[in-house]
């Protein structure tokens, strides 16, 4: 068959975006280029892929799943049903935790990422700050050993262990950052997402909370005298989280930060 005719079978059961970044994907072109291509012949055993793949789209997995990667900040981070699929916001909690540290630290800093999932976060920042020393812990052996695969491929060097938040964690960071589980027990979320991502990654409790309360128990036997804590967070837990770092620090100033949809996605708490 040729990349015409697969992308016309396609489109009949998923999107036509979707169709054109599958077959790409597996005849490693980008999207656009496959324009060029579209009477060139696919070879069998690669057109059966494609129509194996388009298949599990068709029947709700994930795009990312099927494919195997995804790009986050620039990066190809490759992902399996044991990691969540990074998303958008948390690009742009990575973007807004460069900046302010660079607006509060000079040199070497010394950072944990707190459920680090695919390694998306804590590889992100090792790369865009090679100085640093950078920290991953997730309480998955599957999702480590996911992102240990990912640190691999980038060629990123970083500590990468097992640790219930903060259990195993020995010494202070300057940065504390994390994008923990933070849905309501039994909340109605996306089939999509319900069906596919692991439950571990994310849920936390009936309000939503078990996680940060869980991480704030321990912080501050973990963060040197200048910190920087940058959190993601489900768009109605603003106040709740709040008064969780009221409860925690005496002072310490508190930025909530919204997302491009103009929602309360993060909360940055540091001292100067
Ligand atoms: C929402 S996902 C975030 C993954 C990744 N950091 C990202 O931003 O895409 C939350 C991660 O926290 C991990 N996790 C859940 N409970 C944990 C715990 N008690 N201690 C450490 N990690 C935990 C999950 O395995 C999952 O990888």
């Amino acid at each position: 068959m040729t990349v015409d005719e697969l992308l016309v079978h396609a489109q009949k059961y998923i999107h036509k975006d979707q169709a054109k970044l599958l077959l790409a994907d597996l005849l490693n072109k980008n999207p656009l280029e496959l324009l060029n291509f579209l009477n060139s012949s696919v070879d069998n055993e690669i057109a059966n892929e494609y129509k194996k793949r388009v298949e599990a789209i068709k029947e709700g997995k994930p795009l990312q799943y099927v494919i195997g990667n995804v790009n986050f900040y620039g990066n190809k981070f490759l992902v399996n049903e044991d990691v969540l699929i990074p998303r958008f916001e948390t690009e742009e909690l990575v973007e807004n935790t460069l900046k302010y540290i660079d607006k509060l630290f000079e040199g070497k800093v010394k950072i944990i990422d707190l459920g680090s999932g695919s390694g998306n976060i804590g590889l992100t920042l090792k790369q865009k700050l090679p100085n640093a020393e950078v920290d991953l812990i997730d309480i998955s052996p599957s999702a480590l050993e996911m992102s240990k695969k990912n640190a691999e491929e980038l060629k990123l060097e970083a500590n990468i262990y097992k640790s219930d938040f903060f259990d195993q964690v020995e010494g202070k960071y300057d940065v504390v950052i994390s994008n923990p589980p933070y849905i309501k027990d039994g909340e109605e979320i996306e089939d999509i997402v319900k069906n596919n991502e692991p439950e571990l990654a994310l849920f936390a409790g009936v309000d939503g909370l078990d996680c940060y309360k869980k991480i704030f128990k321990d912080i501050k036997e973990h963060i040197n005298d200048k910190f920087l804590i940058a959190l993601e967070i489900g768009k109605d837990q603003k106040e709740d989280l709040i008064k969780i770092i009221n409860d925690t620090f005496d002072k310490v100033r508190i930025d909530v930060l919204q997302d491009l949809s103009e929602r309360d996605r993060m909360i940055f708490i540091y001292n100067e």
